[in-house]
């Protein structure tokens, strides 16, 4: 590899590839011509070593352990910042100036309400349902409510539906977790603020007032920053390539969230509290470590591993102080649960098989514990991260489609099938 081309060479042949540069990680080889030039594909199942898009939304250094959202660690965001400034962000590309905060805040504030009819879907759904199937119906449905902006060629009708879905998450998932509880729905109220008027749409009820406490809805607030956006993920990917064939905004984000589900993305925080359930005390934790390793074994330690960070997870690390926080706040001192979760966390460092794999905890492991401290069921685990990254989505969705050179995604395959050959009539079939 010279500073700006690649050579391959196949048998006798050999062809220059362009390597461009990132403003930083890693440079990538450009085989966009690979296949006209050399009749050949790539092949690369999990996408391990290929970069799907240009992007200039979020940076991952795994091995450093950094995430940044346009350039600012994710860090000083959570400290210092609050989640709808970082929806601004994400979306435009820096952070807001005052005026524009406020401009940005009084219009997602002001699209918080659900065109009343919506409410019947929720009705629709058994009781029992997991509120991520709910969530996945009634955000695809949102297209069938809001014609007005599903004409992706024209800029001001994506921001509105951009702002829509920032706007009108918080206000689902409350309806998917009040009709899961069996509670009446909570409208949305626009003189608190966007996590607090989640909270209050989850835990108030009609029958007395409900005060959120600010401590919690920071947490809150905290967790949904964390969660925002994470370059091109599964369910970023999905979004992707959902938009890429044109489809409206409100359905690309549904794809997202029902590839979220999944244990192995964002329904490993669920999966993480169950599998600390499960072990339940401290003295059992060596069984499942020793499981965990056990090639012959599926079990995984759930909250543990990561395909990008190879290093402690900054997100991990933030949500874990957000953890202690919101236990000291409720008076939790003793949960057996966060006890596990601690030595657990203390074994598997130490652990030869975990160090060597690079396997550290990842922001699962924490939310969890916070979500149910907070009180959420852990249904609605997922639920919150899908809130969250809705404006990564629609970040990652919206660059997309503004990229001139865009073009409906359509990966190809190593064809392992059977070769042409003749059908015949059932009689003379073996
Ligand atoms: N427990 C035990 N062993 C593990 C684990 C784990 N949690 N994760 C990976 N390994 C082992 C795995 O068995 C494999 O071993 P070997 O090389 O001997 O076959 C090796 O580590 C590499 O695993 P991999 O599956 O090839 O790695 P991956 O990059 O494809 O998978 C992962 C990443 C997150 C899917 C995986 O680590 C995992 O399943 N973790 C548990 C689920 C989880 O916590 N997911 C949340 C991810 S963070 C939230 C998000 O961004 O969505």
């Amino acid at each position: 590899m010279s500073d700006n081309t690649a050579k391959l060479t196949m048998g006798d042949k050999s062809w220059d590839l362009k390597v461009r540069p990132g403003s930083i990680g890693p440079d990538v080889v450009d085989i966009a011509s690979l296949y006209a030039q050399t009749g050949c594909f790539t092949y690369d199942p999990g996408f391990t070593s290929t970069a799907s898009c240009e992007s200039a939304i979020t940076y991952i250094d795994g091995d450093e352990g950094t995430l940044l959202y346009r350039g600012y660690p994710i860090e000083q965001l959570a400290e210092h910042g609050d989640f709808l400034e970082s929806c601004y962000l994400l979306l435009y590309g820096e952070l807001p100036t005052k005026a524009q905060k406020d401009d940005f805040v009084h219009r997602v504030t002001y699209h918080t309400m659900i065109h009343e009819q919506m409410s019947r879907f929720f009705t629709g759904f058994r009781r029992d349902a997991h509120p991520m199937a709910i969530m996945v119906g009634t955000v695809g449905a949102l297209s069938a409510f809001y014609h007005d902006s599903t004409d992706i060629s024209d800029p001001h009708q994506r921001m509105v539906a951009s702002l829509r879905m920032i706007a009108k998450m918080p206000t689902i998932a409350a309806m998917a977790y009040k009709y899961h509880v069996g509670q009446p729905f909570v409208y949305p109220r626009n003189d608190l603020d966007y996590a607090s008027n989640f909270l209050h749409m989850c835990f108030a009820v009609p029958c007395e007032e409900y005060k959120v406490n600010p401590v919690l809805a920071r947490a809150m607030d905290r967790i949904f920053i964390l969660h925002a956006d994470h370059e091109q993920n599964a369910s970023t990917s999905t979004v992707r390539l959902a938009g890429s064939s044109g489809a409206n905004p409100f359905a690309c984000i549904a794809a997202g969230i029902a590839c979220l589900w999944g244990p192995a993305h964002g329904g490993a925080n669920e999966a993480a509290l169950n599998m600390l359930s499960e072990i339940g005390s401290v003295d059992r934790i060596p069984e499942y470590i020793a499981r965990a390793k056990d090639k012959n074994d599926p079990f995984r330690l759930m909250g543990f591993g990561h395909r990008v960070y190879k290093n402690y997870d900054p997100r991990a690390r933030i949500m874990q102080k957000t953890t202690h926080e919101v236990l000291a706040e409720l008076g939790i001192r003793d949960d057996p649960l966060l006890d596990v979760a601690m030595e657990l966390e203390k074994i598997a460092l130490n652990d030869e098989y975990f160090i060597e794999k690079k396997l550290y905890p990842n922001i699962d492991f924490y939310s969890g514990i916070t979500l149910r401290a907070l009180g959420f069921p852990t249904t609605m685990f997922t639920v919150l991260f899908a809130l969250a990254r809705t404006v990564g989505w629609i970040a990652q969705w919206k660059e997309m489609v503004e990229d001139p050179s865009q073009k409906i995604g359509r990966p190809r395959q190593l064809y392992t099938g059977a070769a042409q050959r003749d059908y015949l009539p059932v009689s003379q079939r073996r």
